[in-house]
């Protein structure tokens, strides 16, 4: 059980990897990160690999600007921001404006299967800002915005690049 939102720097030689052991054993061995692991995110990389990267970087960018964090829930709720479990490149009218829901969906989907407090779900509710209108209202939720947006960024980029080699590469086969 989550004992409360004390905020403190997170050590300087504290690797994110450690972080994520200590706090979010019980998220990665369930189920639901079996469904993350098959849904695609950006360009080639599934939700769970998204997600990981996005909470090693909370880590990172915490720990490099000393910012007192409630450690466990910056790494709990990083790693549920996107657990709204399908695969939002599927047509489906239900997937539609994605974007915009899936915050919501993810959070709901997070306190069904999770002991999460207010600080995780707050983040994960508002990780999309500015898409969605309404900012983070903790620091844990600013720093997850953040690093969400460099994540991604780097994903899709990653993705073009894959296209355009293949592109690149069927032209040179044709
Ligand atoms: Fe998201
Ligand atoms: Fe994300």
């Amino acid at each position: 059980m989550h004992a409360g939102n004390t905020r403190h720097p997170i050590g300087r030689t504290t690797a994110p990897s450690e972080l994520i052991h200590a706090h979010c054993a019980d998220i990665l061995s369930s189920p639901g990160m079996q469904v993350e692991r098959k849904c695609i995110q950006h360009g080639d990389t599934s939700v769970l690999e998204h997600s990981v990267a996005v909470c090693a970087h909370c880590a990172i960018i915490a720990r490099t600007l000393r910012i007192p964090v409630d450690e466990r829930a910056l790494m709990r709720g990083s790693l549920l921001h996107d657990y709204f479990l399908y695969d939002w490149h599927v047509p489906d009218p239900s997937h539609r404006l994605h974007g915009f829901t899936h915050p919501g969906r993810a959070c709901r989907n997070a306190v069904r299967d999770f002991d999460i407090g207010p600080i995780e779900q707050s983040m994960v509710r508002h990780h999309m800002f500015p898409l969605t209108p309404v900012p983070p209202n903790c620091r844990e939720g600013v720093i997850l915005c953040i690093a969400d947006k460099i994540v991604a960024t780097r994903e899709t980029i990653h993705g073009f690049s894959l296209k355009l080699g293949g592109a690149r590469r069927g032209r040179r086969g044709a």
